[in-house]
């Protein structure tokens, strides 16, 4: 795979449908550097709080972020990213006040602006399986492998729980997708896969199979 042509995988769907564990694992299968997309608008989330600034004022959040030095870098296939030279740990990320304040962040047009410029830098030298919520439909309109993985409100909430972190999906979910700009869609060129009563194996499996038949 790693002497073809660089490939992009798209992979959305709402919180805790499952995409990350997914496209981790695509990732490994075609040698591809995996991006998990939510991190970044996590780790300047994360920031943002730091500093004291309320997440729901857009001019104060874009005042900070033109302060910031966002950077995204890759170790082993994995996406990584640092604020002001920092490398954000995955505890940091996954702080449960980040959860409840990275869908206001990522409603702000001017952070969106920024982090899709950082993604779309993944794919200049690499194959990438990119995964988040507008993807398919705003970073990689072109790529012709858009997948959205889906899976009931019970399943994702039950699968948070089973992860023992305070999250409250549906919410986010309902904030991401109403939000204006980039809202979590699902492309019309995206083959949807519900998971709710799939294994992982499963999943993957679907996903290589469409990845082989649309490169045949
Ligand atoms: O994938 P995640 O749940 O860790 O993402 C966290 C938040 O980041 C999500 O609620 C909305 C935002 N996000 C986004 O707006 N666009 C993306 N491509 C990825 C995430």
């Amino acid at each position: 795979m790693s002497n073809q042509a660089p490939l992009i995988i798209a992979i959305d769907g709402p919180a805790a449908s499952g995409k990350s564990t997914v496209a981790k694992r695509i990732a490994a299968e075609l040698e591809a550097v995996f991006v998990n997309s939510g991190a970044m608008y996590r780790a300047f989330t994360w920031w943002v709080l730091e500093n004291e600034v309320d997440p729901s004022d857009p001019g104060a959040v874009v005042a900070l972020l033109g302060k910031t030095q966002l950077e995204s870098g890759e170790s082993d296939r994995v996406g990584t990213v640092s604020i002001n030279g920092k490398l954000m740990s995955r505890n940091e990320l996954s702080e449960e006040r980040v959860n409840s304040n990275v869908s206001a962040v990522a409603s702000v047009p001017e952070v969106r602006e920024r982090l899709v410029s950082e993604q779309r830098e993944y794919a200049e030298s690499n194959s990438v399986v990119m995964e988040g919520r507008d993807i398919g439909s705003v970073v990689f309109p072109d790529t012709p492998y858009k997948f959205y993985i889906d899976a009931s409100p019970e399943v994702r909430e039950q699968r948070r729980r089973a992860e023992g972190i305070e999250d409250s999906i549906l919410a986010r979910d309902k904030q991401d997708s109403s939000r204006k700009a980039s809202p979590l869609v699902i492309p019309d060129d995206a083959i949807v896969v519900d998971s709710s009563h799939m294994g992982v194996d499963e999943v993957v499996g679907a996903v290589l199979m469409a990845i082989r038949e649309k490169q045949s």
